[in-house]
């Protein structure tokens, strides 16, 4: 896989779809992941992105405490690992990574581990949190932002060389995005434009 730096102007259009990702924590004493789906885009510029985290989760008190996290995106291949780290914890399970057969790849601005297999990684500070109980609305800043220009290429997804994306959709399912379609909508056309 080559990764490169993905401009952070365009690093909105990475999570635009919604695929399902891995978050990463870490404080270089120990780290973890678990599998997130209620993330979005919430502004470009700053690049600004929400998660919402259970306080429960094992990983939530490291990345409070660093206020950084990774946010991996995977594919289709990567469907039993997803839900792996979804549905384990790291109270119980000691390296997600190892169990579930991710590679650590280290970050350049934050201290949790990114995952190697995922197509694309961005390194996130939390800018601010908005304690909901149980979870936590988190929206962070995206610091930094690779992708594998096999499959983002010209500030966007493409989808010629066989990616697919993943998408939960409840219990064990998931859809994949595989295909581009383009609207041909042009109101310009339309009488009295
Ligand atoms: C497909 C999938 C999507 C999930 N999405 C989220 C999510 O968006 N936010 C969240 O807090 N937990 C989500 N979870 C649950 C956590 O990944 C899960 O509770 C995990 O075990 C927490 O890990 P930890 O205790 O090691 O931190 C999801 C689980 C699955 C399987």
């Amino acid at each position: 896989m080559n990764k490169q730096p993905v401009d952070l102007a365009q690093a909105y259009r990475l999570i635009n779809p919604g695929p399902v990702t891995l978050i990463s924590v870490g404080d270089g004493a120990e780290d973890n992941l678990f599998a997130a789906q209620w993330c979005m885009p919430v502004r470009v510029s700053p690049p600004l992105l929400g998660i919402l985290v259970g306080k429960d989760h094992y990983s939530w008190p490291i990345l409070e405490r660093t206020g950084t996290f990774g946010l991996n995106i995977p594919d289709e291949g990567m469907v039993d690992a997803v839900l792996g780290c979804g549905r384990t914890s790291g109270r119980n399970e000691a390296d997600k990574f190892s169990r579930f057969g991710l590679t650590r790849l280290p970050a350049q601005s934050i201290r949790a581990p990114l995952v190697a297999q995922c197509v694309a990684n961005l390194e996130c500070r939390v800018a601010m949190v908005h304690d909901m109980g149980a979870q936590a609305l988190v929206v962070a800043q995206v610091i930094r932002a690779i992708a594998d220009v096999d499959h983002f290429r010209d500030g966007a997804w493409q989808f010629d060389r066989g990616l697919t994306l993943l998408h939960h959709l409840g219990a064990s399912r998931f859809g994949v995005l595989r295909e581009v379609i383009v609207g041909k909508l042009d109101l310009s056309r339309e009488p009295g434009a």
